[in-house]
């Protein structure tokens, strides 16, 4: 069996050296031009000429939990397109999810800025009930964080295509429920997948559904937002603030107006990195149930683009 790296943008010497210790019985080799064809891929963002070299190829797994980019390529019918499911990112996108709602509920920002005026001030405890959280997607991720969410006792709303059962979440599927969720919702947090169905759903039609006074976490891809209607909306005061950690264009260009705003928080795409270790014992545990002719989780529908 043979396995090929290409991972634009990263050093594939770390992944060729963890996937060859975790699968002795295998041939593991950073690609390159002219390399024998392999049976399975280990990618980020290929380029076409490498998937057109590959004439045998059984599977090919993403490092990533997003597969929008590599979808754009021309992959034959009959190669298993597989994303990371979780690997350890779940828990990171909780973490990161909890941090910024309980920030802007407790106002830590408001306290820090009297801290530094040397100021002891309080301000108003606010009502938990007045912050409902809403996720948009309640897959791999958006369901770990409605869970962790929950748990702070924030009421949780969430949206997907087919309906979902989450204790302590209220759950609306499908494009007709829409409305009603984001009506409900005061900090709203994006985990879909980047499709032709969610591509600029975060938009002044939406954001304006929001109940005033909303927050905007954006921690999936940069095509979901609308970037222009962002800043009237929390000009306005509609909008109280974002959190963006991904970006139309990323890096996020110099002079682009985000990184100033006053109302904006920005981090750069590492809501939830890629855990090496982790992702190669997935991986591994995968090419193996494919190679013995079992089905693997976390295999990507190309119709349905997720
Ligand atoms: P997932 O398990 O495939 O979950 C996707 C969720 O979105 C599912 O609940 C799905 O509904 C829902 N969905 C998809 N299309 C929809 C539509 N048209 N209408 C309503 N709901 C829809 O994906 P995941 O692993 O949670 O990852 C989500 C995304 O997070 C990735 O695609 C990636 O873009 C992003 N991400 C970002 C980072 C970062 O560092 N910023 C890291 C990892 C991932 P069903 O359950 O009904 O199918
Ligand atoms: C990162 O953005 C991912 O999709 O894993």
């Amino acid at each position: 069996m043979r396995i090929t790296v290409c991972l634009t943008g990263n050093k594939p010497e770390p992944w060729v050296q963890g996937l060859q210790q975790a699968l002795p019985e295998a041939e593991v080799l950073a690609w390159a031009p002219c390399q024998p064809p392999a049976d399975y891929a280990v990618v980020w963002a290929p380029p076409q000429g490498f998937v057109d070299a590959q004439p045998g190829l059984k599977a090919l797994f993403n490092i990533g939990a997003g597969v929008d980019a590599l979808l754009q390529l021309a992959i034959p019918p009959a190669v298993r397109i597989v994303r990371l499911d979780d690997a350890g990112m779940s828990v990171q996108m909780a973490e990161y999810v909890c941090h910024a709602v309980i920030r802007h509920f407790r106002e830590f920002d408001a306290y820090e800025a009297e801290a530094r005026a040397g100021r002891w001030t309080y301000r108003a405890p606010r009502e938990r009930a007045d912050f409902p959280v809403g996720i948009l997607g309640l897959g791999v991720l958006g369901g770990r964080v409605a869970q962790a969410v929950a748990q702070f006792e924030f009421p949780v709303l969430g949206w997907s295509r087919s309906r979902k059962q989450i204790d302590g979440v209220r759950c609306f599927a499908g494009e007709a429920r829409l409305g009603d969720f984001l009506v409900g919702t005061r900090i709203l947090v994006n985990l879909l997948p980047l499709t032709d169905a969610t591509r600029g759903i975060l938009n002044r039609t939406t954001l304006s559904a929001l109940r005033r006074g909303g927050y905007l976490i954006n921690i999936a891809r940069g095509g979901h937002l609308v970037e222009d209607d962002l800043i009237p909306l929390l000009d306005s005061g509609h909008l109280s603030g974002a959190l963006l950690d991904v970006f139309e264009a990323e890096p996020l260009p110099a002079g682009h107006p985000f990184w100033t705003h006053p109302k904006i928080g920005i981090t750069p795409h590492a809501s939830a990195r890629t855990l090496r270790t982790e992702s190669i014992a997935q991986i591994a545990g995968k090419i193996r149930a494919l190679a013995r002719g079992e089905e693997v989780a976390g295999v990507v529908d190309p119709e349905r683009g997720y």
